[in-house]
């Protein structure tokens, strides 16, 4: 292995996954290769930004399984197929049993859209964090990424940055901002600081140049 292998989960537009094919492509994530995406729903556009990037993609969708065991067992399998390293939660909105998570101690990370603790926990996703943002007053809110525990938002913090709220703000234009200001720098920029990691503690790992990954 001279990369971490990196599964994406989704669930929707995937716009952080497209940060995630545009920053592999231009060479800033040298110590990661996105080798695999799940979404939680069927035809999301996720899954077309994975196929069109050329990376294996699948739905996999919770309700289709009778039990959550047997839908984690699926997503298990996956995952030891193609030998994943890191699990990237990227608007995954299926919950993930503590079981399943205490599998993979520091190697499942989220995105949240608000600088934690602030505005995170049970309940808070999507447009709901932005529109409790404004009815607080924050002058400042931002995205976090965090390793995931068995307590939602709950994992130690990997990045943060800050973004400004401005008059006039609705959830959806605050949205728009923290994505393009912050999600969108710091998911590519701590897939690659982790799959360093990942890669460094492996001593017999020689790392891709950018001209011949
Ligand atoms: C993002 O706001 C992310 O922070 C949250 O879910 C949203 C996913 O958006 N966890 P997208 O599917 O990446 O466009």
């Amino acid at each position: 292995m001279d990369k971490a292998k990196i599964a994406v989960f989704v669930s929707g537009g995937g716009t952080n996954l497209q940060a995630l094919i545009d920053s592999a492509a231009a060479g800033q994530m040298p110590h990661a290769r996105l080798s695999l995406v799940i979404s939680s729903k069927e035809g999301v556009y996720a899954l077309e930004r994975a196929k069109a990037a050329g990376i294996p993609a699948y739905a996999v969708p919770r309700k289709t399984f009778d039990s959550r065991e047997a839908y984690e067992k699926e997503i298990l399998k996956m995952l030891d197929q193609e030998e994943i390293d890191l699990i990237v939660l990227a608007g995954f909105l299926s919950v993930l049993s503590a079981d399943f998570v205490s599998k993979f101690p520091d190697r499942i990370i989220n995105i949240h859209p608000s600088l934690i603790p602030s505005f995170c926990g049970d309940g808070f996703y999507g447009l709901k964090v932005h529109e409790e943002a404004l009815r607080y007053g924050v002058k400042v809110t931002g995205a976090t990424v965090h390793f995931v525990n068995e307590v939602t938002d709950g994992g130690r913090i990997i990045l943060q940055k800050a973004v400004s709220v401005e008059d006039g703000d609705t959830p959806e234009t605050l949205q728009k901002r923290v994505m393009e200001q912050a999600e969108w720098v710091l998911l590519p920029r701590a897939v690659e600081q982790i799959s360093k990691e990942i890669c460094d503690s492996n001593p017999d790992i020689k790392v891709h140049s950018y001209s011949n990954s």
